[in-house]
């Protein structure tokens, strides 16, 4: 054994050893995931503005509090469907020569998990509020601005998103506030962020450790928090209209009307409300307001849920009007559904 004395055969022994720890460790773990992990049928690769607003989302360091991986434990049930699998994250290449492959599934939730945003949250409106100051949108939140991100112009041109920012929120600026291009890209990029479901047949990972308190249904999109077995319309209020309508039902000057006073809540036929929760709402952009994606769609609302919320918001923020039944709204849904497959 002269590896002692000869420095030559020692360093080589150990870089021997290094590399075949290297090839078993990483390279063949690294492989083997590629040759087994194919792209889900039902998902698609990024647009070319998408994958420029991936690029905003690691410049601005989004990762430090937004994890993108539902894990299989059960207190993640609320970030997806299901939990992730390796698949999901197949068709990501490596960002370029000189960066590596970016998966961005983080380790730090400081915010939410966005594996889901783009289902759970899809209106742009929202997204410009929120990242021109989160607390314009969630009054307690932490989460930073992005204000470096907006540009201020006197004379918007006809193309320019324009941003309509609460005056109390402004902080002093003058002119229009409109979203520059890197921002509508990582804003297309949150929107491209969906769970998509597992081809027909292929069996889906469970949850574990399961709680055995049913909370709430609030669909799988939104936080569930109380194990009531009564349908709680306030808490469902919460979970999908209150980012934008707010809590106190005042809504967000310019963005987001009102449902203190509103005809359509008030109104004793719950058709236009139904509706309205269902298919989403454009009728007021002229207005200023935004565009209402279709949350009870997209959150998987049942009709005693849909019910539950129009109740709240009909006995809330000095609001009266009569009750509606579940049995109303679900017939509502039916004509809905029709109208929408006999198109
Ligand atoms: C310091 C931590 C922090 C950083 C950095 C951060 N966020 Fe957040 N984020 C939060 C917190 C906390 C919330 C929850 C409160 C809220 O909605 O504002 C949140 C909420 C969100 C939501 C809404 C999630 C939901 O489920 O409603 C989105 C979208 C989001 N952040 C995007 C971003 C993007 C894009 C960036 C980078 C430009 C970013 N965040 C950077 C902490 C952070
Ligand atoms: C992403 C933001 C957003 C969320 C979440 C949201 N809305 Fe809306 N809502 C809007 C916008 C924007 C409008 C105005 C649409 C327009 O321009 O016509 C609106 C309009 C409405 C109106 C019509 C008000 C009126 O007087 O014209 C009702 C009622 C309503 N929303 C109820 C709800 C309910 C109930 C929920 C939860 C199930 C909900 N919204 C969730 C953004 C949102």
């Amino acid at each position: 054994m002269d590896i002692y004395t000869n420095h030559k055969r020692l360093y080589g022994i150990a870089l021997c050893f290094y590399l075949f720890l290297t090839f078993i460790v990483a390279i063949l773990p690294a492989f083997n995931a590629e040759n087994n992990n194919a792209p889900l049928p039902n998902s698609r690769p990024l647009t070319k503005l998408e994958s420029d607003g991936k690029l905003v989302f690691i410049a601005e360091g989004c990762t430090a509090c937004h994890t993108q991986q539902v894990r299989n434990v059960d207190m993640d049930k609320i970030w997806g469907g299901r939990p992730s699998i390796a698949a999901d994250y197949s068709r990501i290449t490596r960002t370029d020569l000189w960066r590596n492959t970016a998966t961005l599934m983080g380790s730090e939730r400081t915010g939410p998990d966005l594996t889901n945003i783009g289902l759970r949250q899809p209106s742009q409106a929202w997204h410009l509020l929120h990242l021109y100051n989160p607390r314009s949108v969630v009054e307690a939140s932490v989460m930073p601005s992005y204000q470096w991100l907006f540009i201020v112009k006197d004379y918007p041109f006809p193309e320019d998103v324009v941003v309509h920012v609460p005056d109390e929120f402004r902080k002093g600026v003058t002119g229009s506030i409109v979203a520059s291009t890197k921002l509508l890209a990582l804003i297309a990029y949150l929107k491209s962020l969906k769970q998509v479901s597992l081809p027909d047949g292929s069996p889906v990972p469970v949850f574990l450790y399961s709680k055995s308190i049913k909370t709430a249904a609030l669909g799988n999109a939104v936080p569930g928090t109380n194990a009531k077995t009564e349908i709680d319309g306030s808490a469902l209020y919460a979970a999908n209209c209150q980012s934008c309508h707010q809590e106190n039902g005042l809504g967000l000057a310019g963005a987001f009307p009102p449902l203190k006073g509103s005809k359509v809540v008030l109104n004793p036929d719950p058709d236009v409300q139904v509706t309205i929760i269902m298919k989403g709402y454009s009728g007021r952009v002229n207005e200023g307001y935004g565009i209402m994606p279709p949350v009870g769609t997209n959150n998987n609302l049942r009709a005693e849920e849909v019910a539950a919320i129009i109740n709240h918001e009909r006995s809330s923020w000095g609001n009266t009007s009569s009750p509606v039944t579940a049995e109303q709204v679900r017939k509502i849904i039916g004509t809905l559904k029709q109208t929408a497959t006999s198109k």
